[in-house]
């Protein structure tokens, strides 16, 4: 499999299916809407549909439409997390995804209702899909993400992120608690949601949580290894935002060869859950092994 190409092309196909979610860019609010779309549209790797949809298929689920509202939310909630983590209150950063950060280009104001409005649309798009398909399974799935957004979650995560600036000590506790919530949380929903969908039991269903948790811890130390070893340019965000926030990372604690190791090793103990199933999970196992060595 050419996973670089493979990778690509589902990003694409995701893309265009998450469009018919979206709210129509008209009325008198019209001006939010558009910061919605600016945000999602602005290009973004769309893993964690990509990883709910792989893990869905993985369980056997063959029906696109139950897990695409699910696909749709997960990436809403995860470009409002990025659109509010932005902002000068937070990170303070003025690119994302290629350009100018949702808050510089429409304004403070814009930018945090734009967050919230991609937040209260990703719950609207599962209430229609509720509505449309009234199952236990679609209501667990719906359970599972919006506690994996929360405070038991990624908003709890991120508390203690920005709690912890300018406490560059050695706290292992901490850092493990601060990335297997404000990056591991959402992955685990998708690797969840995407079983739950197509009826994966409870075993299977917390062997995946795990799976998301190593996965993205690993995934959060990467990005923090990229903040101080890339460019804007390929990023198309901006380097050096950790260190200037005096951020407690991984990297700031243990260094970069330290770091390299660990994203090594937690992707490969992701892997090998994935390899304790049976089902086909060849495009999950190469996309966990790709992200290793990625470059944005
Ligand atoms: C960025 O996530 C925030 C982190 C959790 C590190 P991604 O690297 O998945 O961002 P996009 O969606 O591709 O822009
Ligand atoms: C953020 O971590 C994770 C979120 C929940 C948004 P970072 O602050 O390191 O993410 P980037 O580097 O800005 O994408
Ligand atoms: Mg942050
Ligand atoms: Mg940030
Ligand atoms: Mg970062």
């Amino acid at each position: 499999m050419d996973i670089e190409r493979e990778i690509a092309g589902r990003a694409k196909d995701i893309e265009q299916r998450i469009k018919k979610y979206m709210p129509k860019e008209s009325g008198m609010q019209q001006t939010v809407i558009d910061a919605m779309s600016y945000s999602i549209f602005a290009g973004g790797k769309r893993l964690r549909p990509m990883m709910m949809e792989a893990a869905y298929e993985m369980f056997g689920g063959t029906d696109r439409e139950a897990v695409e509202p699910f696909m749709a939310a997960i990436e809403m909630i995860h470009t409002y997390s990025l659109v509010h983590d932005d902002l000068p209150a937070m990170d303070n950063d003025d690119y994302r995804r290629g350009k100018e950060t949702t808050h510089k280009h429409f304004g403070e104001a814009m930018g945090i209702l734009a967050g919230d409005a991609l937040l209260n649309y990703a719950y609207e798009t599962i209430a229609a899909a509720l509505c449309k398909a009234d199952s236990a399974h679609t209501i667990q799935a719906f359970g599972i993400l919006a506690k994996k957004a929360g405070v038991y979650g990624m908003v709890g995560g991120q508390t203690v992120d920005v709690e912890s600036e300018r406490n560059q000590t050695a706290d292992a506790k901490r850092l493990d608690f601060i990335y297997r919530l404000k990056t591991g949380a959402l992955m685990e929903a998708a690797l969840m949601t995407g079983a739950v969908l197509a009826g994966a039991s409870s075993w299977d269903v917390s062997a995946m949580e795990q799976a998301g948790t190593k996965l993205g811890m690993a995934f959060q130390i990467a990005d923090d290894v990229l903040d101080e070893t890339s460019t804007q340019e390929v990023l198309g965000k901006p380097v050096g935002s950790d260190s200037r926030n005096q951020k407690m990372t991984y990297v700031a604690l243990e260094g970069i060869d330290k770091a390299k190791e660990e994203v090594a090793r937690l992707s490969e103990e992701a892997v090998a859950v994935l390899d304790g199933f049976q089902g086909e999970h060849t495009f999950l196992r190469e996309l966990f092994l790709y992200l290793i060595y990625r470059k944005k």
